[in-house]
């Protein structure tokens, strides 16, 4: 995600500013910027690339003594990674700038109004429609805090945005909508940013906003003040202490990057739908999914998803869906088997190549090689701007966020959401039944996935603690529970060092059940689909052989487990059919990052393991 700052109060700012940036580089980003008022001049420096290459140009500015200043690392989720893309963004009169953090969904809609009336755009990005919008609000309000709320009152999605502008030299306004900023309240001075780590060593006072709140911070240093953005209403917020160091900071305070990653999943599967999902549910029939990367190509007739481990388990899951409300045969292939295969493409076979990093060096060559045989190249990626996403002749972004720990978990989670909704979008091309109630659903996942990770977590911590001294594991899924018993297999393999296999469950009898023993746990999933019965059955197989069973399942329609019976029965919320997998993954990824931290391993830095392999 983005990282912004913003700084009034009696240092010069820019240093300030890049400092902080500094201490938010953990988030990843590919540009950066500052923008500061001297001699009442607004002033824009940025580079794409590194921080070093916005302090080297910074270094030819004249001397810098402005106190105000607001500054940005952007994360590429709308346009490449290039300078003219970086924030901050000018308004077109450069009355004002501004750094934005999140998806306005509704940026093209205010971007053509903004063009009839006069308005050029240098940029690609939502954040440069929000500054003219702003400008724009300018001429029709009483005051710059009054254009800041009638401009955001229209944008839609998700944002954190800070602002300064000449008018009001000394004063930085931010304002928050489903994306974190907090204030940092200094003496004499007062900061803004999107986390702690940014001015965490100048202060360790914060005032938290929520959701449809402004802050103005300045007017003469040091002070600040919140508003409700609906009305203008002044609002007071006790300031809180944080006592974090700064390593933990920069996880939010969570041990790890994975736990974080692994419990930001709600936000993600959010990101991942904005702007492509109608904002308004009674337009899901009429509009469906939009995904606009893709209008201009033809729907295939087949397709060939190649991908590598957590990203090969999350096709193999999305293939289900596309077949069943895509209406298109799929084909998931290992890429490193795919490359060196030689492979038969039919006429009108498309091949999606699906990976985090768009750096895996079988997946990369996976891609060339569908070209090489004149086929159309879809990729899904989670990084901007990756050799993958350039290649491809389409690609779209899971707009996760940066991935920190090596090991993959809210990327599998933005892939398989990106998947489905995929699915949607070529089925209401090709004329396909609507399927829009499951948006319905889809639209309520982040809700549901907030309320239900606490309990997966502690069920996750007992279980790991019952079970970190196994030699080896089975996990057994059946249907779209099959991708994932892979996945929950390498999770607790690459963290936690223990051996595991994920099964088709109908397999077992073809062999490994030979290997059930007490010494040789099973995690089965039984989720409340079309497969629960024979899951059932499969357990029993289990347990007649002495094997101990966790099962992860969710309450019958009397709200029971049922004639389940199991040495851990993990109960997930109900929910619909086809999203149970969406609380399933985090079940899985949390036991394997529990058993793996009660047993001291390198979780965020597991042995052997990088987080793009780009070599062969
Ligand atoms: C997943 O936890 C692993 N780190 C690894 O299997 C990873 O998914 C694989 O290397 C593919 O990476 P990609 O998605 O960046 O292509």
């Amino acid at each position: 995600m983005c990282g912004i700052i913003g700084y009034s109060g009696h240092r010069p700012a820019v240093p300030l500013l890049v400092e902080g940036l500094h201490h938010l580089e953990y988030r990843g980003y590919d540009s950066s910027g500052v923008s500061f008022i001297q001699a009442g001049k607004l002033h824009v420096v940025k580079a794409a690339g590194r921080l070093s290459a916005l302090e080297a140009k910074l270094a030819h500015e004249p001397v810098m003594i402005s106190t105000c200043g607001i500054g940005h690392t952007r994360w590429a989720t709308h346009g490449a990674p290039e300078e003219r893309n970086a924030h901050p963004h000018l308004a077109r009169g450069g009355s004002l700038a501004i750094v934005h953090n999140g998806i306005i969904e509704n940026f093209q809609e205010l971007r053509d109004e903004l063009t009839a009336s006069g308005c050029t755009f240098v940029s690609d990005t939502d954040t440069e429609v929000l500054a003219c919008l702003i400008e724009e609000e300018r001429k029709r309000a009483s005051s710059l805090l009054e254009a800041f709320a009638r401009a955001l009152r229209r944008a839609r999605g998700a944002y954190a945005v800070a602002m300064v502008a000449p008018e009001e030299p000394g004063t930085v306004y931010a304002a928050r909508l489903s994306a974190p900023l907090l204030i940092g309240v200094g003496t004499g001075e007062c900061f803004v940013a999107s986390d702690v780590p940014a001015f965490l060593n100048y202060t360790r006072d914060v005032v938290f906003l929520e959701d449809g709140e402004i802050a103005r911070i300045g007017r003469g240093g040091g002070s600040w003040e919140l508003f409700r953005l609906d009305d203008l209403a002044p609002v007071s917020r006790a300031t809180t202490r944080i006592a974090w160091d700064m390593q933990s900071a920069c996880k939010d305070g969570y041990k790890h990057f994975m736990i974080k990653e692994i419990m930001e999943q709600p936000r993600v599967v959010a990101e991942c739908m904005a702007g492509r999902v109608p904002a308004d549910p009674a337009r899901d029939v009429l509009d469906g999914v939009s995904l606009p990367e893709l209008d201009g190509m033809d729907v295939p007739r087949r397709l060939r998803i190649v991908a590598c481990g957590t990203s090969y388990n999350a096709g193999l899951w999305g293939a289900r869906f596309l077949e069943k409300f895509g209406g298109i045969p799929v084909d998931v292939e290992i890429a490193s088997e795919f490359r060196y295969r030689d492979p038969l493409l039919e006429e009108g076979e498309a091949v999606l190549a699906i990976s985090q990093s768009g750096e895996t060096a079988d997946t990369l060559a996976a891609l060339r090689l569908a070209k090489e045989k004149g086929r159309a190249a879809l990729g899904l990626c989670n990084v901007v701007g990756s050799s993958i996403a350039r290649e491809a002749d389409a690609v779209l972004y899971t707009q996760a966020g940066p991935e920190i720990s090596v090991a993959s978990t809210k990327a599998m989670c933005s892939q398989m959401v990106v998947l489905l909704l995929l699915a949607l979008y070529w089925g209401k091309r090709r004329g396909k039944k609507d399927d829009s109630a499951l948006l319905t659903h889809l639209r309520g996942l982040p809700a549901l996935l907030e309320g239900a990770l606490p309990a997966m977590r502690e069920t996750a911590t007992h279980a790991a603690r019952t079970y970190s001294g196994a030699r080896s594991f089975f996990y057994l899924g059946r249907g779209p529970s099959y991708p994932l018993a892979l996945e929950g297999a390498l999770k607790l393999k690459e963290l936690s060092y223990i051996h595991a296999e994920g099964y088709a469950a109908g397999e077992m009898k073809h062999g490994p059940i030979a290997l059930i023993d007490p010494d040789f746990p099973t995690f089965a999933l039984a989720l409340r689909d079309e497969f629960f019965a024979k899951m059932v059955s499969n357990i029993e197989q289990v347990q007649a052989r002495q094997g101990r069973v966790i099962v992860l399942t969710q309450p019958d329609s009397c709200g029971e487990c049922g004639d389940l019976h199991a040495d851990v029965l993990w109960m997930l919320p109900s929910c619909h059919s086809e999203l149970a997998s969406f609380l399933a993954l985090p079940a899985l990824q949390l036991f394997s990052y529990e058993v793996a931290d009660y047993l001291g391993k390198d979780v965020d830095q597991p042995r052997n393991l990088a987080k793009s392999v780009t070599v062969e």
